[in-house]
């Protein structure tokens, strides 16, 4: 199936459409004296950058690339699950939480309500960052009131429930993640705000951890937690984090009606969506586009670019299905050896990545989830050297083949990949900055994802640099 995006009929009509409206306006205008303002004149300032794949699509180099030019960087869903490396200066960091804009030193950090911080974690990063300089104070990071904190009690549930688990463990990362966001949902958490009266939060901390214990010694059978330790550092935490928490919703909103820049960072993926992922092999929050409004608290209709950032083959970590999976020579080419830091090991946990061909069913299902227009492709490079490269246009199932899931992605491993093969190239490309000069191939392959999603795709990283990039604006 090859979906054209640019259907030249459809372009003229949306020109007359808009010329149209833009008439239309200036006459009501001219009568009423009232400025109309058209979708066509409004800036709007709001770029989402999201995954389409199970994560560790290499998302953190684009939000690098646009909070140049963005005056707030926020990330809107997930914990200390997520992460990503950045370097300042001769330093590098991994960077879990604080978004990574915040190097830059125009730009404001924000972490929204969507997220759920665990503050021992949260408080290392600020640290660490200001050991080499760079400015975190109350102007520089603000934290949403509404964010949810991950205790040490959550931390002992997630391990004790995956264990539990036994052989259907969906593999999290042991960062709490789940019971926070069970927390959150059963309006049992513990928020920012909570953090403003001190008596009330260790109140609340030390009822959680009472709850949790139960949940610990009845049903899981191990030993319970005391709240003594950690009441301290909670304690600490509060009184070093208060002149962080702020009303995240207020400040974003302002600063778009204001024409500032503002970029939405999504960690995890598409396909580790809550609702819309491989339940139950999914993460507890939303990374797709839309969680981007819900957790940063923004109303609809100031977004510009929404950038789906999918690698040049897929990857997966933890449990659950992965129909286009490869083992043996390929697998490891695409993997690598685990000595370069871009090679396929998890960059929280240091878990080995399971690898395999892109999936363009999955790539659609997740341009019309988030409503991308835009892709930006990583790890081209990786490719070369491969004598021959497949994408899954389709799946077949019972004889039937699908190029759209009837049902969503969650019972995935029930259909059989259908490929397209491509011939590979053995070039290096990583010097190559200009879309014309990479090999036949190469563009051939790109184009081929540009035509079986519908999507144009602009960037494309040829190597773990930062000017390792193609954009196809520029060149
Ligand atoms: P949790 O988010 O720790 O609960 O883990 C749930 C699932 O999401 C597991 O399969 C994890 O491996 C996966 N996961 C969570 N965060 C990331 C990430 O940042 N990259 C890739 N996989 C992730």
């Amino acid at each position: 199936m090859i979906i054209d995006n640019y259907d030249p009929v459809l372009i003229v009509e949306s020109i007359v459409l808009r010329s149209l409206l833009f008439m239309l306006e200036w006459i009501l205008a001219a009568f009423s004296g009232i400025n109309f303002t058209s979708q066509l004149e409004q800036i709007m300032p709001l770029d989402i950058v999201v995954g389409t794949q199970w994560g560790d699509e290499g998302k953190g180099r684009y939000v690098d690339l646009l909070s140049a030019q963005a005056d707030f960087v926020a990330r809107y869903n997930g914990g200390d699950n997520a992460g990503h490396t950045v370097t300042v200066g001769q330093q590098t960091f991994k960077l879990h939480l604080i978004p990574s804009g915040i190097v830059h030193p125009h730009t404001v950090g924000v972490i929204g309500n969507g997220v759920a911080i665990n503050p021992y974690v949260l408080m290392d990063e600020i640290n660490s960052l200001v050991q080499s300089g760079v400015d975190i104070s109350p102007d520089r990071l603000k934290l949403s009131y509404g964010a949810h904190l991950i205790t040490p009690a959550h931390l002992a549930l997630d391990e004790a429930q995956e264990s539990a688990r036994g052989k259907s463990k969906i593999g999290t990362t042991l960062r709490g993640i789940g019971p926070a966001y069970t927390s959150k949902v059963s309006r049992q958490g513990i928020r920012l705000l909570d953090m403003l009266d001190e008596d009330l939060f260790i109140a609340k901390i030390n009822k959680h951890v009472a709850e949790v214990n139960l949940l610990l010694t009845k049903i899981y059978e191990i030993e319970p937690l005391k709240p003594g330790p950690f009441e301290d550092d909670f304690l600490r935490f509060a009184s070093l984090l208060k002149p962080h928490i702020y009303d995240v919703s207020s400040l974003l909103s302002g600063a778009l009606k204001n024409d500032q820049r503002v970029l939405a960072e999504g960690a995890q993926g598409t396909l580790l969506d809550l609702d819309h992922g491989t339940y139950p092999f999914v993460t507890s929050s939303t990374p797709t586009a839309g969680g981007a409004l819900v957790g940063l608290g923004l109303g609809m209709g100031y977004e510009d670019r929404i950038i789906g950032v999918t690698k040049s083959f897929q990857t997966r970590v933890g449990s659950g299905p992965f129909p286009t999976e490869i083992s043996g020579d390929v697998a490891l080419h695409l993997r690598g050896t685990g000595e370069q830091p871009w090679d396929e090991f998890g960059t929280t946990t240091g878990r080995p990545r399971r690898v395999g061909w892109l999936d363009l069913v999955l790539l659609r299902y997740a341009v019309r989830i988030n409503g991308i227009n835009e892709l930006a492709i990583t790890k081209l490079d990786v490719l070369s050297g491969l004598e021959r490269l497949l994408i899954c246009t389709s799946y077949q199932k019972d004889g039937t083949e699908y190029e759209v899931l009837p049902l969503g992605p969650g019972e995935l491993m029930e259909y059989k990949p259908i490929y397209q093969e491509f011939q590979g190239w053995q070039e290096e490309i990583t010097s190559i900055r200009e879309w014309g000069h990479l090999p036949e191939q190469a563009i051939k392959y790109v184009q081929s994802i540009e035509n079986l999603s519908g999507i144009r795709i602009r960037l494309i990283s040829v190597g773990p640099e930062r000017n390792q990039l193609i954009d196809r604006d520029l060149s």
